[in-house]
């Protein structure tokens, strides 16, 4: 779908993520021919720099973060020259004037929209800047990125200064989750095909796993990390994502309000989580790699670096089926999936000899993004009717070809969704406040009664107890390769 011409503002341009992820970005779509040529992309901190100092430093960032595309001296020069840079000082009064005075106006047809890719703690005095320099119309467009509180009341406390400067339908909150191919396939399985979802409740489905294993520690963002924890960090905003999108009704059409009112419910309906089904972990050195604490340069951390949960969704189609969530750093692999395990057949007519046996439909996130399902046949052989599990399975690279190997990453899909004035894929206010309501408790009921998390080797599959969690159920984790 084609876009409008924009101006796009970067606060916090010269950052990492707008080095790592936004202008690479930006400049991926640009070589693709979706950003219209007059279009201007706007870098503010505030640092002094001139536009010629900015190019440069993106032109570098490019080289590193965007080097498939960077090969191209004219395209990277091309795009370049769509750049500007203004110092801004979000808390006082520099700069906001050159701001203004490079900006088009939106009603001569450029999409004007901010990026806040700061700190939460400036997004208010962002959000008043721009309006008390006369810089957000009706249709201006504001794009926040996590974290979004820390708690349901600073979320809650974001949410009021934002709104008021600006109504929902500007305000685009990023979980960049949501942005991953994979995940929006996710809906796509689920409501493209007539297979799955009539199986796709607590009639067919034993349970659901959900892993976001990562191999990376949290050195270098040690600060922000040991303030937060996996539950902020990850469980709050990625798992709650792929929970939703898994369990959700069928909203009435793919549009922004109908799929968010969809997953609203499925978060407003999960069960509070008893502490003896949560598990929290910290990684230990291994002798190679080393340990949390010494990452977090704080030799007394309570944080947890992983956790694992069970949990309820108390609505009609998911009662009693378990949903187990795990994530962590520093594990043995680097593995996202979500795995629907079916139920094993009511009855067997091949005896007890025939073992026991469930499909189990796992949708890979990534790497290697993909599905498989078990699918459960005879053993070949003379020896009876003995059974065995197969997988069905399909990898999106083999399937689609080599247009898939050029998968467009997050951040590219929610600018460009930003620029449509497309909000499907971003989180709206009253979800990250539900998000916010289910957590705080559960991160409460650990400090106050001061638990420590579980160590576990930097490299493993994270701690004993998470397989305990599963296994007193009768279930175990799916093996992470
Ligand atoms: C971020 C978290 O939101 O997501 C990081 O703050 C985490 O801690 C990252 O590593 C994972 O994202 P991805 O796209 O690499 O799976």
């Amino acid at each position: 779908i084609p876009v409008a011409p924009f101006d796009l503002v970067i606060f916090g341009g010269t950052g990492d993520l707008a080095r790592r992820k936004i202008l690479p970005g930006l400049f991926r779509r640009f070589c693709a021919g979706q950003i219209p040529p007059e279009s201007r992309i706007i870098g503010a901190a505030r640092s002094e720099l001139d536009d010629a100092g900015f190019r440069e430093s993106i032109r570098e960032a490019l080289h590193e973060f965007a080097a498939s595309k960077a090969g191209d001296p004219d395209a990277v020069q091309d795009f370049l020259d769509h750049l500007y840079y203004v110092a801004v000082d979000a808390t006082g009064s520099n700069g906001w004037t050159q701001l203004k005075e490079l900006m088009r106006d939106d009603d001569e047809g450029y999409v004007r929209a901010f990026y806040f890719s700061v700190g939460p703690s400036l997004f208010g005095p962002l959000a008043e800047g721009l309006r008390n320099h006369g810089l957000a119309h009706r249709e201006t467009r504001i794009v926040v990125e996590k974290p979004f509180g820390h708690d349901l009341e600073t979320a809650r406390a974001l949410n009021e200064e934002l709104a008021q400067h600006f109504h929902e339908d500007q305000i685009y909150r990023i979980d960049h989750y949501l942005g991953k191919e994979t995940v929006q396939n996710l809906m796509a399985v689920r409501f493209g095909n007539m297979l799955f979802e009539p199986l796709w409740n607590a009639q067919y489905v034993d349970h659901i796993q959900i892993t976001v294993a990562e191999t990376v520690g949290v050195g270098g963002r040690g600060s922000y990390y040991d303030n937060s924890g996996a539950m902020r960090d990850m469980v709050q905003n990625h798992l709650m994502q792929l929970l939703c999108l898994i369990a959700m009704e069928p909203p009435a059409k793919f549009d922004a309000d109908a799929v968010r009112d969809e997953k609203l419910k499925v978060i407003r309906a999960l069960d509070p989580v008893d502490p003896d089904q949560i598990v929290r972990g910290q990684y230990t050195s291994d002798g190679k790699m080393s340990s949390y604490r010494e990452d977090a340069e704080n030799p007394v951390s309570k944080t947890e670096s992983y956790i694992a949960l069970k949990s309820y969704i108390s609505n009609w189609r998911w009662a009693n089926t378990p949903f187990y969530l795990r994530t962590g750093k520093r594990l043995n692999a680097r593995a996202s999936e979500i795995a629907v395990v079916f139920k094993e057949t009511p009855h067997s007519i091949f005896g007890i000899d025939s073992g026991r046996h469930r499909n189990v439909l796992s949708i890979r996130l990534q790497p290697d993004e993909g599905m498989t399902l078990g699918v459960t046949i005879k053993e070949p052989g003379p020896g009876g009717m003995r059974l065995l599990d197969v997988p069905l399975d399909m990898s999106f690279a083999d399937a689609l070809g080599p247009e898939a190997e050029e998968v467009t990453d997050a951040y590219e899909r929610l600018i460009m969704d930003v620029i449509r004035g497309n909000q499907t894929l971003f989180m709206r206010g009253d979800e990250v406040e539900a998000a916010w309501a289910w957590t705080d408790p559960l991160i409460e009921g650990w400090e106050r009664r001061g638990d420590s998390p579980k160590p576990y080797d930097a490299g493993s599959v994270g701690p004993d107890d998470a397989a305990f969690l599963i296994n007193r159920d009768g279930r175990r984790w799916r093996v992470l390769k």
